[in-house]
């Protein structure tokens, strides 16, 4: 019996279009391995939306997402529309009005980051060869995805007396003018959140047999001094699972040094977003990152590439589709299909050992021949799954 999944499917803006409609074919035939059938269902968010419906998170696009509990983002946002719209109406800025918005109603508390490390890009890493270890690279960060600098304003806003908010100069973003002598925001940590969270990155820890690296700024800063202290706390639940502390200055540095980044990395949700850029690029190129954004207590999950929308290439089908199509794999083992999962990832494997490449990834040393563009790339994909 064949069961069918449905999916909500953001397009996205910039390139998120052309990536998407590589990304997709390429799950819904993957799937087909493990019996499902997926029916994507278009939930339109972004600027693309905006120019279509008058909001960059359209209410029925929301409830829609929000019903189905599994997102395919295309990611959202773009300069130009952000420069021009968006000065005018701040609040219709689709990373925080869409995608942040989505990761809190959603109660997305982890956000996996897998760096995979390909042999056949060994040449662009800005990793020395010699720093890579002939098994290969396991770094999965899971970032904290929630609360930190990211939800503090809006979060605790209400929660401060008015003359204390504008001492500190606590600001929305909205309201910014640039005249303002101080502008602070709000960076918090809640004990039981952190608690599950912590607690569920040392269970996928435990479960791919990995030691625990846990990022923080515990030398200067009360949060991390904080986390810290939890992080070893919950680390006793788990007396098998290796943990070791590091700052986020040091951790950025050890980047290039990937075997000593070798494990489960938690980290918060600022520090995340930042070094997982630099993880993606000092090992290849960010068009290779996958992402998905999960709450472990309903399953509800979002998955997104993390690594932009390209604008400047939009609608030259030159996007690297890649990063989207891993991060389809990371949704297929998601929702069961690991069959699918798997054959995506050698699929992928495959089609840069025989050389092909996307744009982002071409090197002198690379057969310009086999340069292709977004949907051919994703052609050669879906013929070897
Ligand atoms: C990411 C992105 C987002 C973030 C932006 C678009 C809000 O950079 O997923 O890493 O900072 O979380
Ligand atoms: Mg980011």
């Amino acid at each position: 019996m064949v069961n069918v999944k449905k999916i909500a499917l953001v397009e996205g803006d910039g390139s998120g279009p052309e990536m998407m409609a590589q990304a997709t074919r390429v799950a819904m035939a993957a799937a087909k391995k493990d019996n499902l059938d997926i029916e994507f269902v278009k939930t339109p968010m972004g600027w693309n939306a905006y120019h279509e419906f008058g909001d960059t998170l359209p209410a029925k696009s929301l409830e829609k997402a929000v019903e189905l509990g599994i997102i395919f983002f295309g990611g959202v946002g773009d300069f130009k529309n952000d420069s021009t719209i968006g000065a005018e109406k701040p609040d219709m800025k689709p990373e925080a009005r869409a995608l942040l918005a989505i990761r809190k109603r959603m109660g997305l508390l982890l956000n996996f980051r897998p760096m995979i490390y390909f042999k056949s890009l060994a040449h662009i890493s800005k990793v020395k060869p010699e720093n890579i270890p002939e098994e290969g690279i396991k770094q999965i960060w899971i970032r904290f995805l929630l609360e930190d600098s990211y939800f503090g304003n809006v979060d605790l806003l209400a929660e401060i007396p008015e003359n204390i908010r504008e001492k500190i100069g606590v600001k929305l973003k909205k309201d910014v003018t640039g005249r303002e002598a101080i502008v602070a925001d709000i960076a918090y940590y809640r004990r039981e959140t952190i608690v599950k969270y912590l607690r569920a990155a040392f269970a996928y820890a435990r479960s791919v047999k990995l030691p625990v690296i846990s990022i923080d700024k515990a030398n200067v800063m009360a949060r991390y001094d904080y986390w810290r202290k939890i992080a070893t706390e919950v680390g006793k639940e788990f007396p098998d699972v290796p943990l070791t502390h590091q700052l986020v200055d040091s951790a950025s540095a050890l980047l290039f040094t990937p075997a000593k980044l070798h494990g489960v990395i938690a980290c918060g949700n600022e520090h995340g977003d930042i070094l997982s850029d630099g993880a993606a690029s000092a090992l290849g190129s960010m068009g290779m990152m996958c992402s998905s954004a999960i709450n472990p207590e309903t399953g509800a999950a979002m998955f997104e590439s993390g690594a932009g929308t390209a604008p400047t290439l939009a609608g030259q089908d030159k996007a690297n589709p890649l990063g989207r199509i891993l991060t389809g794999a990371l949704m297929l083992r998601h929702i069961g299909a690991v069959k699918g999962a798997a054959a995506i990832e050698e699929a992928v494997n495959r089609v840069l050992h025989d050389g092909y490449r996307s744009g982002d990834l071409f090197t002198a040393t690379d057969d310009p021949r086999k340069v292709l563009g977004t949907s051919a790339l994703g052609e050669k994909v879906l013929a070897q799954l």
